[in-house]
């Protein structure tokens, strides 16, 4: 048969088979992965899940002291234990006092009570994950373990520091999975991705990228106080490392580093912005097709006939409430799946169920959901974007009143104020969004933007590491800036040469125009001498 083959053919038969050569030549690769904690870990299951599908061996650090990452749940990836001096308790003290102080205490407190308390916690926070480190470093039997393994890529999210000196100590290229860091910080300072203020609005600061002039100006010192925070907290890390390495060496010099940052956003939730090639952008990773509901779900939803039910949830760090918020809530709600661990507030209605746990996905992927109340996390957002679900935007803390400022501006979701919200303007603004088209219409469009591109986002991320193992690394996308100093790079050097070119210009016309005027002048007195004289 292969003889009665035209040339064209033959060429595709070459072509499909080289294609199935370079796809087995990824085979069996050996991916460390960096400890996290909380929606950082969840957000990373499905990558190295399907790393194992397509048969890499994936090893996880895993700290004796963590909420979230635990050897007893069931999982394909192998762990590497090690021990650290903190106690689970003094953790989770730090975590639930610094929820508190987010969600319940700001409302109370000045710009500068928060501010000195903000610096307070995030120096705890920075010794705390130096302890971490301190547990992996400080072990010559895990890091004998790690240097054997030979390894072919470290992937992490930076929550932690200390993945970028491993990374350099055991000699082999890092990946950064994250979401983004304060103020863009790490990216802009240490990954240099460019971020014009102008246009570019920092996260948190609740702006969009349309600012007037007030907020430009914003804007603009919210990076620059960001970044002299950032050096200023970065100091005891940098310490750190230098003392590690025996040479100066900094936080920030040892991120440009990094092969590839991946980072768990997309044009849908974005607005647009420059970026350079080793960023890419995958958010919606952990997004799938809804499975079917649980049968006792399931009969719930399906009760609520016509009107379509409504999910709620306040996302996985936020266990509880105060009772007067959850009566609040619990009045204003019609047909409710919400979930929710605290005490049954006493306003519950008998259309609303309460749960521990909700196949969330799932649910927003059902039929007769017709509006989603979060958080704002933006596990969750991606989850509502994936299947066209308009939300009603609660957010608490971090980074949620910023996402949900994004979903505003895009049209696809409303947003209320958790501690002052009434019964009545939770109920409105839910009538609004399912009743109102503008704002199904919105979410739909953004719906389609996230699923029309080449690669579904979990599998572009699984190129990009496959990727750099193959090619040992990704330095060719590495851009020069790394290696530039702040004036070279904002070409300050050139624009003062041609500073001085002008200035030395215009003193020589000056002077130039002075000497032909006093001669002129000289000339004319000499003629007018000269003629008196005569
Ligand atoms: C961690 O500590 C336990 C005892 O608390 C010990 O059995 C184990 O070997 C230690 N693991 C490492 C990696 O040092
Ligand atoms: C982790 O291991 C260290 C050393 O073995 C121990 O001091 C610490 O209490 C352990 N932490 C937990 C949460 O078990
Ligand atoms: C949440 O529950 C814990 C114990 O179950 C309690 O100590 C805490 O005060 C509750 N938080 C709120 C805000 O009600
Ligand atoms: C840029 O700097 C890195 C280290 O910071 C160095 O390894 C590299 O050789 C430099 N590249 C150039 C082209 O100077």
């Amino acid at each position: 048969m292969v003889t009665t083959m035209k040339p064209c053919e033959h060429l595709s038969v070459c072509v499909l088979l080289v294609l199935c050569m370079a796809a087995g030549s990824v085979r069996s690769g050996n991916v460390l992965v960096w400890y996290t904690e909380g929606s950082h870990w969840i957000n990373l299951k499905p990558v190295l899940e399907m790393l194992v599908d397509r048969g890499h061996k994936v090893t996880v650090l895993l700290p004796n002291t963590s909420l979230y990452m635990s050897t007893s749940e069931p999982s394909r990836y192998r762990y590497e234990p090690f021990n650290i001096s903190l106690t689970m308790d003094s953790f989770d003290e730090h975590l639930q006092g610094f929820l508190h102080f987010a969600i319940y205490e700001t409302t109370h407190m000045s710009y500068l009570q928060i501010f000195t308390k903000l610096i307070e916690q995030i120096t705890i926070n920075i010794e705390l994950q130096l302890q971490y480190l301190d547990g992996l470093l400080k072990s010559p039997s895990v890091m004998a373990k790690l240097q054997e393994a030979r390894y072919d890529v470290l992937l992490a999210d930076p929550i932690y520091v200390g993945s970028e000196l491993v990374a350099e100590m055991l000699d082999i290229p890092l990946v950064f999975t994250l979401r983004f860091t304060a103020a863009h910080i790490m990216e802009r300072l240490c990954g240099q991705l460019p971020a014009p203020p102008s246009f570019v609005p920092g996260p948190l600061i609740k702006l969009t990228d349309r600012m007037s002039f007030t907020e430009r100006l914003s804007n603009f010192l919210f990076y620059a106080s960001q970044d002299l925070l950032a050096t200023f907290f970065w100091k005891n890390v940098d310490e750190y490392y230098t003392e590690y390495r025996g040479k100066p060496t900094s936080l920030c010099e040892m991120m440009g580093r990094v092969d590839i940052w991946l980072i768990r956003t997309y044009w849908d939730f974005e607005f647009p912005r420059p970026f350079i090639p080793n960023f890419k952008f995958v958010g919606g990773i952990h997004c799938r097709p809804a499975k079917p509901l649980p049968q006792e779900i399931e009969e719930f939803v399906q009760s609520s006939g016509e009107d379509g039910i409504v999910v709620f949830t306040l996302g996985a760090m936020i266990k509880n409430v105060t009772m007067e918020r959850a009566n609040v809530i619990a009045s204003a709600l019609a047909q409710v799946l919400w979930r929710y661990c605290g005490e049954k507030p006493e306003t519950l209605g008998a259309n609303t169920r309460i749960y521990n746990w909700i196949p969330q996905n799932d649910l927003l992927g059902h039929p007769k959901t017709k509006a989603f109340i979060t958080h704002g996390g933006t596990n969750g957002i991606y989850e509502a974007i994936y299947h066209g679900v308009p939300m009603l935007g609660i957010p608490m803390f971090a980074d949620q009143p910023d996402n949900m400022v994004h979903m505003e501006a895009k049209g696809a979701a409303r947003v209320l104020h958790f501690n002052t919200m009434r019964s009545l303007d939770l109920l409105d603004a839910l009538q609004a969004i399912i009743n109102e088209p503008s704002y199904k219409e919105s979410v739909m469009r953004l719906s389609s933007i996230h699923h029309d591109r080449p690669l579904s986002p979990l599998h572009e991320a699984v190129f990009w590491i496959e990727f750099t193992m193959r090619n040992k690394g990704a330095r060719h996308l590495r851009v020069q800036a790394h290696n530039l100093t702040w004036y070279q790079y904002h070409c300050l050097d050139v624009l003062l040469l041609l500073l001085a070119i002008v200035l030395l210009l215009v003193l020589l016309l000056v002077k130039s125009c002075g000497f032909c005027v006093r001669r002129c002048c000289r000339r004319t007195r000499n003629m007018e001498k000269k003629s008196k004289a005569e």
